[in-house]
């Protein structure tokens, strides 16, 4: 992987260095779009959709190129031009429809008035949200650019962070991968230890590429991740003022239940006034 010009790479930022494995791993991936098309089906095209943690923009150009109009809000500069370069390949009118702002799910840097009809918390961007009124705080922020009965859909990895915590010191393969390079792949491992904090799982990513046989380069990240319950993620939206609609265990769509190794929560604005944040 090539470094930024002039070796600008934010080291505070996980993704900094692994924005392009990350897209090799990820970009074949639809199961999720194809949930959120099937959601949103029944709906116009033109909903204006907002995706928190939008990375590269795998749902954004995927969103954009089915008709929608699509705004990311991202953390990430690496992620963030990845997400340039995704668009500067798709035809002038899609890539017009998808669009990133630099933001976080806290402080989600959008012009006050902007209001969307569906916002979504796509691949585990929730479990970045390490502490409870971190979640609390996003939800907050988010409602207050939905239009009434906007949709709210997050999708949140129950099971992996509680299984990379309880074989800590253990590796796990995520998978391998073609890289753009020829005959080299990448390998994605990983493996958890405790957090500083609880409720938190430190996850260190490791990313192998080589040639079959060839020398390995190794590139590493960390990122801490908060181990979450189908009710803890349930009652967040709760009180955060949205109606939960579904919540589902897969992206099946088969009701969530204890065994549910991801959760689905569909929900809408409530039309009660949001309870004032502690
Ligand atoms: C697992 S990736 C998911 C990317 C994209 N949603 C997808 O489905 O391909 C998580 C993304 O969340 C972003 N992220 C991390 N902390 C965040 C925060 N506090 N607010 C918003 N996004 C965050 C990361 O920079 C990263 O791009």
């Amino acid at each position: 992987m090539t470094a930024p010009a002039g070796d600008e790479r934010d080291e505070t930022d996980p993704y900094a260095r692994i924005a392009e494995w990350y897209d090799v791993e990820h970009d074949s991936f639809t199961d999720d779009f194809e949930l959120y098309l099937e959601l949103l089906g029944g709906e116009t095209r033109r909903l204006a959709i907002l995706e928190v943690g939008s990375g590269s923009g795998r749902l954004l150009a995927a969103l954009a190129s089915a008709g929608y109009v699509a705004t990311g809000v991202e953390p990430s500069a690496a992620m963030r031009a990845r997400h340039a370069q995704r668009m500067a390949a798709l035809p002038e009118a899609v890539a017009r429809r998808a669009s990133v702002v630099a933001g976080s799910a806290t402080a989600l840097n959008l012009p006050a008035d902007q209001r969307f009809d569906v916002a979504l918390l796509a691949q585990g961007v929730f479990g970045h949200l390490l502490r409870a009124e971190q979640r609390a705080a996003a939800l907050a922020a988010l409602r207050s650019h939905l239009r009434p009965n906007a949709r709210l859909i997050v999708d949140v990895d129950l099971a992996g962070p509680r299984r990379l915590l309880e074989s800590a010191g253990r590796l796990w393969l995520q998978g391998a991968w073609p890289t753009s390079q020829r005959l080299e792949i990448v390998e994605h491992l990983v493996v958890g230890e405790p957090g500083a904090t609880p409720g938190v799982v430190e996850v260190t990513h490791l990313y192998d590429t080589h040639e079959q046989g060839g020398a390995v380069r190794r590139t590493l990240t960390r990122t801490p991740l908060a181990l979450l319950s189908r009710g803890e993620v349930a009652l967040a939206i709760q009180h955060a003022g949205y109606d939960i609609e579904s919540l589902y265990g897969g992206y099946d769509m088969a009701p969530a239940d204890d065994a549910s190794a991801r959760l689905i929560a569909v929900a809408r604005c409530s039309s009660l006034p949001a309870e004032p944040s502690a």
